[in-house]
């Protein structure tokens, strides 16, 4: 029987992505501790377990994510399962968490007792559940069109014990009848026809959240219009955009009268979201 010292050394995937997959298996097929990986790379593995891996490395080989493959995601210190319903969230998507903490933070002379917090096209809850996990008095509620993205959002929360969030099925804020602190989003921001969405991981995500079929830009335009019936004055809204659009995120903000507009660097240096406030 072959052993993992031997697959690493025939497989045509790359080495990072062959020990996330092999780790997904020996959880799933065997007793062993997670540093098996390295300790026992000598040892037969189970026929099931070779069966299961020459399955999922064919999928990888045609370019299927990782993620989808194990079915899970780290995103930020949470744990989200994640299906093919849903965009695989992203590294850099953990700077939003990190402001709205940072915005949050009694410590940092934040009065708000109880605060609100609004997730626009939560997906798989990425942005909003790591938010409800790590700040337990806010007042997290997650929104999507997705039902797929919905249920999945939904599972997470559960498998969290996150229990005191709430979820809506519906486009932006229709059927948003409340007030919120913080209003964060990460929405569809690919232009129709970029090249990206015919590459990589891209192919296989739902296109609903990768591209608004349009400029880009019209998610922002929907959202900041409308954000400022639903923002507590002083309110944050926060948003992730794409590597060049900067400049007209925050231009929109401009003129939809909100004030304090701030570009916000991802750990590539790339100015990466965009927040602002109401006066
Ligand atoms: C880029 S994904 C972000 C998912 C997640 N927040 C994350 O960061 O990993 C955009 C999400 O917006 C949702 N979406 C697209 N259009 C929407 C709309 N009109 N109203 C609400 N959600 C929408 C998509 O279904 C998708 O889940």
């Amino acid at each position: 029987m072959p052993t993992i010292y031997n697959i690493l050394q025939a497989t045509a995937l790359d080495k990072v992505d062959a020990k996330v997959l092999l780790a997904h298996l020996i959880d799933k097929h065997l007793d062993w501790p997670k540093s098996s990986l390295i300790s026992r790379d000598k040892d037969s593995l189970p026929q099931a377990l070779v069966d299961d891996w020459l399955d999922l490395e064919k999928k990888r080989l045609l370019g299927q994510p990782v993620a989808y493959l194990i079915g899970k995601k780290e995103f930020f210190n949470v744990e989200l399962t994640v299906a093919p319903g849903v965009l695989i969230p992203r590294p850099e998507t953990e700077l939003l968490v990190e402001l709205v903490i940072d915005f949050l933070d009694m410590a940092k002379g934040c009065q708000i007792a109880a605060p609100k917090v609004l997730d626009l096209g939560t997906g798989s809850g990425a942005i909003g559940l790591a938010i409800a996990k790590n700040l337990p008095h806010c007042q997290v509620t997650c929104v999507d069109v997705s039902t797929d993205a919905l249920d999945i959002a939904q599972k997470n929360a559960a498998l969290l014990d996150l229990k005191t969030v709430k979820f809506h099925q519906g486009s932006w804020f229709d059927g948003i009848a409340d007030q919120f602190d913080v209003i964060v989003s990460n929405p569809p921001y690919i232009p129709a026809g970029d090249e990206h969405l015919s590459m990589g991981d891209l192919r296989f995500e739902p296109s609903s959240a990768l591209t608004d079929d349009q400029d880009g830009l019209s998610a922002y335009r929907q959202i900041f219009q409308q954000a400022p019936a639903h923002l507590n004055a002083g309110g944050l809204i926060l948003v992730e955009h794409g590597y060049d659009q900067s400049e007209a995120v925050c231009q929109l903000l401009t003129s939809c009268k909100f004030v304090d507009i701030k570009a916000h660097l991802d750990l590539a240096g790339i100015k990466r979201a965009a927040s602002a406030k109401l006066s």
